[in-house]
């Protein structure tokens, strides 16, 4: 099967950076929303992206423009029933993303590959009502998509190997680098980041920390590009949230990974991250102008300060101690852990690389019995 035209449902953050990346590879995107708002706003986003690229010498004029063309907006779904494959790129909900798939499964021709960019729910569920089962499978990239290079291929039990191999060159054709894992919630590395996320929220309601100094002490002792606070802002409060449910519900609701009160406090009072101008810090034009002071105000005072090294340890233990159970779990390899963090997260190190020597396991055991 040769991919000429994709069709991607949702102009969200990931729905509009999915259509800008396949374009700018060549391929021809229709990208779908329910209403001519949403696509105006991601047109604007995309082609502002695209400018960014023209201004800093990366595309020719020439290619912007044809990228640009490359894209087209549509309001009805039917106009993606010829594209070569689907991929859907709707908002975390269970119940949407079924009528979004029974109703692409009586639109697109039975050989075509339908996908879908969820990053948390049971891809076999979302395809449940579907008279082709066959054809349906997770593709789930990374925000934001034409950067980050790690794409999780997810096989649901009844994906035929055909439909796999075509969605895999497709994902490679992209420029990506492909891990595969099972149809378990949150796949690789939103369920290896989970704890990494909570642990943070549960520093601060501790009082152990604030925004700031844990996100620099993150990014100087880590390697990574954002701290834990700035990164859930990027994501989205409340799309980070939903993911953290989805997980929690999906696993059995195992106390280490309840989503954090706090978490839930700022998705309540709007505080969602730059979308919205602001989540943990203030945002203008989308980069960070200093931390939220509304929700310096929430936060209980800082006692027990705990220092860089002791927050970093924190944070790692949290994550190396979900990949062991995720590789012990037999749901991926342990290098494929490790790519995966590092390319879906832009992680320095990944999990079993992280505290991997004597002395630094030393160290961070020193911190823990410090705090007792
Ligand atoms: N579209 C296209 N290109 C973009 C872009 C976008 N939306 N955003 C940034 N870029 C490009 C820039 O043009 C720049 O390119 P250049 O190096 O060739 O000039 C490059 O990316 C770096 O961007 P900036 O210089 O503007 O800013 P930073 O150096 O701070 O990088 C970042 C921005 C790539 C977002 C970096 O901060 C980062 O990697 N953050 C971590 C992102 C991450 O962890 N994502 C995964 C989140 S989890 C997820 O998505 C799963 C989901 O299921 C929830």
């Amino acid at each position: 099967m040769v991919i000429k035209t994709v069709g991607v449902v949702g102009a969200g953050t990931m729905g509009g950076g999915i259509a800008q990346l396949c374009a700018g590879r060549g391929f021809s995107a229709k990208l779908y929303d329910i209403s001519k708002e949403i696509l105006e706003r991601a047109k604007e986003r995309i082609e502002k992206s695209i400018d960014t690229g023209v201004t800093k010498g990366k595309i020719t004029p020439e290619a912007a423009a044809k990228t640009k063309r490359s894209i087209a907006y549509v309001l009805r779904l039917e106009d993606l029933a010829a594209a070569d494959i689907v991929i859907e790129a709707a908002t975390e909900n269970l119940g949407l993303k079924q009528e979004i798939f029974s109703r692409l499964d009586a639109l697109v021709a039975s050989e075509r590959v339908i996908a879908t960019n969820t990053s948390s729910l049971p891809v076999q569920e979302i395809g449940a009502k579907a008279k082709h089962p066959e054809r349906i499978l997770g593709v789930h990239f990374f925000n934001p998509p034409p950067v980050m290079k790690l794409v999780e291929m997810i096989r649901p039990p009844r994906l035929d190997e055909k439909h796999y191999q075509t969605a895999k060159k497709f994902a490679l054709d992209l420029g990506k680098t492909v891990v595969e894992v099972k149809d378990v919630p949150g796949f690789i590395v939103n369920r290896v980041l989970r704890p990494y996320y909570i642990e943070a929220f549960r520093l601060l309601e501790a009082g152990k920390t604030t925004i700031k100094e844990m996100d620099e002490a993150v990014v100087k002792l880590g390697g990574v590009p954002m701290g834990p606070c700035a990164l859930v802002d990027f994501i989205g409060m409340d799309v980070n949230l939903a993911v953290t449910s989805a997980i929690f519900d999906g696993l059995g609701r195992p106390e280490r990974l309840k989503p954090a009160a706090l978490q839930e406090q700022l998705v309540k009072l709007d505080y969602l991250g730059p979308k919205v101008g602001r989540g943990f810090y203030l945002y203008r034009n989308r980069r960070a102008a200093g931390e939220n002071p509304e929700v310096l105000k929430i936060l209980p005072p800082v006692k027990n300060r705990l220092p860089p090294e002791a927050l970093w340890a924190h944070l790692k233990r949290a994550i190396r101690q979900e990949a062991e159970m995720l590789f012990n779990e037999g749901t991926a390899t342990k290098e494929d852990i490790n790519t995966a963090v590092r390319l879906g997260a832009n992680f320095s190190k990944g999990p079993f690389e992280m505290s991997s020597d004597e002395e630094n396991r030393n160290r961070d055991r020193h911190y823990f019995s410090a705090e007792k």
